[in-house]
């Protein structure tokens, strides 16, 4: 089951844009992070939770999407997240997060996997610019933005080819 869950968990990056998710969903996801492994159990992890239009325009411009897809700038309007758990951490906490933001990300994108929605894990981030979007105060890193939305495109895993490339790539149909 376990395994299957896992499988299905692959970085979504088009959604049903209209598809409401709300914050009570957001938070039971929140709560998954919260009850796994931190660090010390110092919990030092805090969230940011968007589900509206509005917070959600604000999060948008500011994250890079599937690098090695050269020719797609990003989902277009319409295909965007319907939601955002961005993952904070806070230094008057600890100084060092190990890999708590990991921990919590599987968890949160689990939880949404398991009730039909999907996301992808964002790094790549303009985090000063998300930081004054936002208002975000200089005591937390901006760690990870999770997107979350209903899925509307498939993606599949393959088997490695002998040149070894792991870099990702779309078919005619857009898979
Ligand atoms: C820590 C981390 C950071 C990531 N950052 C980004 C990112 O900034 N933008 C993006 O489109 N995908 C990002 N991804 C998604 C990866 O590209 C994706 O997990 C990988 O290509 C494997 O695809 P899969 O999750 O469908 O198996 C990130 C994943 C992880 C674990």
């Amino acid at each position: 089951m376990l395994k299957k869950l896992i499988l299905k968990n692959r970085s979504y990056r088009r959604f049903y844009q209209t598809h409401i998710i709300k914050v009570k969903t957001l938070k039971g996801l929140v709560d998954l992070a919260r009850i796994s492994a931190s660090a010390g159990n110092l919990q030092s992890l805090k969230y940011i939770l968007s589900c509206n239009p509005k917070k959600n325009n604000l999060i948008f411009p500011y994250l890079k999407w599937a690098i090695y897809l050269k020719d797609w700038p990003g989902p277009k309007e319409g295909q965007r997240p319907s939601a955002y758990i961005i993952i904070l951490g806070d230094t008057q906490i600890s100084k060092n997060f190990w890999c708590d933001h990991g921990i919590a990300a599987q968890s949160i994108l689990l939880g949404a996997v398991e009730q039909g929605l999907g996301g992808c894990m964002i790094a790549s981030i303009d985090r000063e610019g998300l930081r004054k979007a936002l208002n975000i105060d200089a005591r937390y890193e901006i760690h990870l933005v999770i997107a979350l939305g209903k899925p509307r495109e498939k993606v599949v895993i393959e088997k490695l080819g002998k040149d070894g490339d792991i870099k990702y790539w779309r078919d005619k149909k857009n898979i």
